[in-house]
C-alpha cells in the first residue's frame, strides 16, 4: 500500500480541475486584455471564475486579486501595507509560527528599518492576546496572523485578534491558506482587511492563488507592468489555472462539511489506534482549536530523519514540517516557538490527511509505526 499523508504540503489536482484547465487551455486561449472576440472569450472565463470565487468566499468581485500563489499574496499584502503607511508608523506585528512567505517578508522589512514584534505562542501554538494587546502602539500599522498553522493545524482566535484592532488604525492581514476547505470563509463577515489563499492546497494547480482586499483599502501593487487586475497586479492573467482554481474551490465547498467529519474521524482513529498499540507519542497542537487535516506528533523514541526514512521505506509519505524546511534538517521554527529548543522538535512528524484518505490507509500507518516502535524496543533490549 502507498500512503500519501502530506496534503498540507500540496494536494493532487482533482480530475474535474484538470478537465477544466485542459478545456480552457485548448479552446479559450484568448488574452483577456485583447479587445477582439477571441480575447473577449478569454475575458468571459476570467470574469466568470472571479465571480464564482468571490461568491464562494463571500467577497465582492473587485476584492479578488489573482496572484501566482500565496507567497506572492503574502508578499503583496504585507509590503503594501507596511510601505504605504511608513509615514504613519513603522511598527508591524506577526507571530513566530507564520509560514516563511510571511516571516521572511517581515525580516526583509526589518532590514528596511521597520520595527517588528514577533508574537510568542503557547504549547498549543496559539498566540497570547494579552501580548498582542500590549504590543500595539500608535506606530503600529499592520498585524499579519495566519488562520490555520500549516505544521500543527492550530486555529488562531481571529475574531478576538480583530477586536483588539477595532478602534485602531491597523490593517489586519490573514494567511488563510490552510483554512480553505476546512472552515467557512465569508470575507465580508470577517473583520480582516486582506486574506491570502492558494489553489494547490484544495485540489487546484500550483502557481495560482489570490489576495482578497476589502473594498476601500489603500493598496500598492507589488508587481508592476500592465493594467490587469484593476491595476493592482500586472501580468497576463493565468486564465486556465484561475478557472481550475474556481472549479477546485467549488468542489471543495460542496463537500466541506462531510469532508471535515471524515477528517476528524480519521484523526481520532489515528490517535486512538496509536494509543491502543501503546506507542509513546504526544500531540503537538490543540485537540480543540484545530482542523482535522493536520496531526503533528512527537515520538520520543526516534529522531525525525530516521522515522521519515523508515516510513518512506514502507511507502508512507509524510514530512517533518512545512515543505520549505522538509528538504533540510533545520528544526521547525513552529515547534521551536511552541516548545523552545527541546529535543521534541527533532522528534516530531506532521501527518496531513485529505478527503481521499481512507481508514485503511490510517490503519496501515498505525501498523507501520507500531512495527517501527517494536523494532526500536528490540534494539534497545539487545
Ligand atoms: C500557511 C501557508 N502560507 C503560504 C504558503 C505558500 O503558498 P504558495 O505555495 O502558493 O506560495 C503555504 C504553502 O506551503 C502555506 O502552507
Amino acid at each position: 500500500m502507498k500512503v500519501y499523508a502530506d496534503y498540507a504540503a500540496t494536494t493532487p489536482v482533482k480530475p474535474i480541475v484538470t478537465e477544466r484547465i485542459t478545456e480552457i487551455l485548448t479552446n479559450h486561449y484568448g488574452n483577456p486584455s485583447s479587445i477582439h472576440s477571441i480575447g473577449r472569450d478569454g475575458r468571459k472565463y476570467l470574469d466568470q471564475s472571479r465571480r464564482e470565487i468571490a461568491t464562494i468566499l463571500g467577497a465582492n468581485v473587485n476584492e479578488v486579486i489573482f496572484t501566482s500563489g500565496a507567497t506572492e499574496a503574502n508578499n503583496t499584502a504585507i509590503k503594501s501595507v507596511a510601505r504605504m503607511n511608513k509615514s504613519k508608523g513603522k511598527h508591524i506585528i506577526t507571530s513566530r509560527i507564520e509560514h516563511h512567505s510571511v516571516l521572511n517578508v517581515f525580516e526583509e522589512l526589518e532590514h528596511e528599518g521597520f520595527n517588528v514584534t514577533y508574537l510568542n505562542v503557547n504549547h498549543e501554538g496559539i498566540i497570547d492576546l494579552e501580548e498582542l494587546k500590549h504590543a500595539l502602539t500608535n506606530e503600529t500599522t499592520l498585524v499579519s496572523i495566519m488562520l490555520v498553522n500549516n505544521e500543527v493545524g492550530t486555529v488562531q482566535p481571529l475574531f478576538e485578534i480583530a477586536e483588539l484592532l477595532e478602534d485602531k488604525d491597523v490593517m489586519f492581514h490573514v494567511d488563510a491558506v490552510q483554512a480553505i476547505g476546512h472552515m467557512k470563509i465569508e470575507f465580508k463577515e470577517l473583520p480582516v482587511d486582506m486574506l491570502s489563499i492558494t489553489a494547490h492546497k484544495f485540489g487546484g494547480p500550483k502557481g495560482i492563488g489570490a489576495l482578497l482586499v476589502k473594498q476601500g483599502t489603500q493598496f500598492m501593487p507589488y508587481i508592476h507592468g500592465g493594467e490587469q487586475e484593476l491595476k493592482r497586479r500586472a501580468g497576463t492573467e493565468n486564465v486556465p489555472y484561475i478557472c481550475g482554481m474556481a472549479t477546485a474551490l467549488k468542489d471543495t465547498y460542496e463537500h466541506m462539511d462531510q469532508n471535515n467529519i471524515h477528517l476528524m474521524k480519521l484523526k481520532e482513529q489515528f490517535l486512538v489506534g496509536l494509543e491502543e498499540n501503546a506507542i509513546p507519542f504526544e500531540l503537538n497542537g490543540s485537540m480543540v482549536n484545530t482542523t482535522g487535516h493536520i496531526t503533528n506528533l512527537y515520538f520520543p523514541f526516534i529522531e525525525v530523519e530516521t522515522m521519515l526514512t523508515l516510513l518512506d521505506m514502507s511507502d508512507i509519505y509524510v514530512s517533518s514540517g512545512s515543505a520549505c524546511t522538509a528538504g533540510s534538517t533545520l528544526p521547525s521554527h513552529v515547534l521551536e516557538a511552541m516548545f523552545g529548543k527541546d529535543n521534541r522538535i527533532k522528534q516530531s512528524i506532521r501527518f496531513s490527511f485529505n478527503a481521499v484518505t481512507t481508514e485503511e490507509e490510517v490503519q496501515y500507518m498505525i501498523a507501520t509505526i507500531t512495527k517501527i516502535y517494536q523494532q526500536f524496543k528490540e534494539e534497545e533490549n539487545e
